[in-house]
């Protein structure tokens, strides 16, 4: 990974997590989680609320003490460091700037608590302030800046003390749609020139895929799959992952035969020739993963259709996304190119077809 701004460089460490738990009484908080993030990588920790995220994240700096498990930055035992030895920085949701010191002076915060002398700290808290582009907001107070300026104040306080693992919890949750997206493009652009090995914890699986090299989705405690995007995207081992990537439809199927790396499924009078993944497990499984533009829509008769009407019509922009529902019975999303065009009229016959080779079988 190439890196371009001189002292804040980090080698990227290799942070290794190994059967780790945490339990609150009954609670499982975290169970089991092991997982590698190799050195200049960023992961992202996607999963619905008390699944474990945060637990996990505050496991690494230092502020929970796990049950159970190990923790290594580049084959170093973190577990047995206090926190301000283990060289993480925290970015918190609210920030947690103080309101009465100057942006600089926030910034600079972690550097007077490490001791490091004003000569030191005044470049490094103005390569920081550079890095995140608010050199020009140094003397100001975090109530006079917007919430997007607040979150880089938040970023440059954490970069500053040239952390080996970075951690950021929800950093985008009080912006807005546009400067979020705005600010996670940035965010990763700067990751990826300083080298830092970080992990992000986030709801909005958007976000995961925009910014990660890794993904890793977590349900109750557990990782339930973990990979690059693009894979977690197109080939979600559960219906659960499915669901939190966004897949429409997930239909009960019949396995039918298997013809090489493909099997027939069938659900009512719908059938797909799909794909099998590697996955162990899967091919016993009976659920299709089936996304809105995985359902085809055509003419009705046309061969290989299914036939069925519009049961429900809404605008998506470009696209149109439909409930169709099949003269058996089985309703499913499905999303159309507007091509410009008006939305077919409810209650309009159709035929349908599954896009096998977009479709995936999960288990349940
Ligand atoms: N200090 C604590 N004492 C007791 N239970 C806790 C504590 N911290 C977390 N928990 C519980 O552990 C589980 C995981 O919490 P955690 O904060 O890690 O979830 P999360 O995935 O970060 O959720 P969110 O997306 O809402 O922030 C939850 O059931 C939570 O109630
Ligand atoms: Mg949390």
């Amino acid at each position: 990974m190439s890196a371009t701004s001189g002292a804040t460089i980090s080698r990227g460490c290799r942070l290794e997590i190994e059967g780790l738990a945490k339990n609150y009484g009954d609670v499982a908080a975290i169970s089991d989680v092991t997982l590698t993030v190799p050195p200049g990588a960023l992961i992202t920790l996607l999963g619905p609320s008390g699944c474990g995220k945060t637990t996990l994240m505050r496991s690494i700096a230092g502020f929970v003490s796990p049950d159970r498990g190990r923790i290594a930055l580049d084959g170093r035992d973190l577990l047995a460091l206090p926190p301000e030895r283990r060289s993480t920085a925290m970015l918190f949701q609210n920030y947690s700037l103080f309101p009465h010191m100057t942006v600089a002076a926030n910034v600079g915060f972690g550097l007077r608590m490490h001791g490091v002398r004003r000569a030191e700290a005044e470049p490094r808290i103005a390569e920081a302030l550079r890095l995140t582009r608010i050199a020009e907001l140094a003397d100001r107070h975090p109530g006079q800046l917007s919430g997007g300026q607040q979150q880089r104040v938040a970023l440059a306080r954490a970069l500053v003390t040239r952390p080996d693992i970075l951690l950021l919890d929800e950093p985008f949750g009080a912006l807005d749609q546009s400067l979020r997206e705005e600010v996670q493009i940035e965010l990763r652009k700067l990751q990826q020139s300083l080298g830092i090995t970080t992990l992000v914890v986030t709801h909005d699986q958007l976000e995961a895929l925009t910014l990660s090299d890794l993904v890793a989705v977590m349900n109750a405690g557990r990782i339930e799959q973990i990979g690059p995007p693009i894979e977690i995207y197109d080939r979600p081992n559960t219906a659960f992952v499915a669901k939190f990537m966004g897949v429409e439809n997930l239909v009960p199927v019949r396995l039918g035969a298997r013809d090489g790396d493909r099997m027939r499924v069938a659900a009512g009078s719908l059938e797909a020739l799909v794909r099998l993944h590697t996955t162990a497990g899967v091919v016993d499984s009976a659920i299709l993963a089936v996304r809105a533009d995985a359902v085809e829509i055509a003419s009705p008769g046309e061969p290989g259709t299914v036939a069925a009407r519009i049961a429900f019509a809404t605008n998506r922009g470009s696209s149109a996304l439909y409930e169709v529902t099949t003269d058996d019975g089985q309703n499913l999303q499905a999303s159309e190119d507007r091509r410009g065009g008006t939305l077919r009229a409810l209650g309009s016959r159709v035929g349908v077809r599954l896009r096998g080779e977009a479709c995936c079988l999960v288990t349940g």
